[in-house]
């Protein structure tokens, strides 16, 4: 599943031009028995299955093993567990996982993970207020978010990223438009067509603010840098 996730796009392209390296971990590899088990009943009954500690330690130990000194482990390494109780995942994070040499991402399944897994973990991350299946698609979302961060990923360099939502102005981004100039009768904005650059600006800022004061007022509440002084607020 990870495999045809990262398999395409940017991603792919990255990993072929060696800006990041992407390795998947077959938990099952760590199972002690001959029909290589990782999950087992819950203790006290209850639905489900819950997949081992042992297996989660013996694999996440390898692959840390394998890309650092123990003792950098903190500074390096993050071990990231796709959770629907985690903290809701921000571009914020994805920049912070940007920053890190190694990330590790451990994809639950069944009806979870046993308790005792989570003292492995730095971060527990959740993709939402909802319940899929399995880890991977939350973890193919977070590595998709981080490596086109990473220099040289997209064309355009930084700027590339810095004016998009959620960027640094905590906006969402304002509307964009390419050709045809009027197309079904809606027609592009006459001050994006005129090229004046401050205009330009300034146009893009008031849409952003509006459109994030319609959709998503919790993020002017959160007071992104937008909130200093700007007279577009009043
Ligand atoms: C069926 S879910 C388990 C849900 C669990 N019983 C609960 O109520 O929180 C199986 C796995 O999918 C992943 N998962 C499901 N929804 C997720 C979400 N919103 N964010 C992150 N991971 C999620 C987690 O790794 C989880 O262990």
């Amino acid at each position: 599943m990870l495999r045809g996730l990262l398999g395409e796009s940017m991603v792919a392209r990255a990993a072929r031009a060696g800006l990041v390296s992407i390795r998947t971990v077959d938990l099952r590899d760590f199972a002690r028995d001959r029909r290589r088990t990782v999950d087992g009943r819950p203790y006290s009954g209850g639905p489900g299955m819950l997949m081992r500690p042992d297996v989660w330690y013996e694999a996440v130990e390898t692959c840390l093993g394998k890309v650092v000194k123990v003792e950098r482990v903190e500074k390096v390494v993050k071990v990231v567990l796709a959770t629907p109780a985690g903290t809701p995942y921000t571009q914020r994070m994805a920049e912070e996982f940007s920053r890190c040499e190694h990330l590790i991402f451990l994809c639950g399944h069944y009806e979870g993970i046993d308790e005792r897994v989570r003292r492995l973990v730095t971060d527990e991350v959740s993709m939402g207020d909802f319940v899929l299946t399995g880890g991977e698609i939350p973890v193919a979302a977070m590595i998709d978010s981080t490596v086109r961060l990473l220099p040289g990923v997209l064309g355009g360099g930084a700027a590339a990223t810095a004016h998009e939502s959620f960027g640094a102005d905590g906006l969402l981004e304002a509307p964009q438009y390419t050709r045809p100039p009027v197309y079904r009768g809606m027609a592009v904005p006459d001050v994006l067509v005129n090229g004046d650059h401050a205009k330009t600006e300034a146009w893009r800022r008031r849409q952003a603010i509006d459109l994030t004061s319609r959709r998503r007022p919790d993020l002017l509440e959160m007071g992104g840098t937008y909130a200093a002084g700007d007279p577009a607020l009043d």
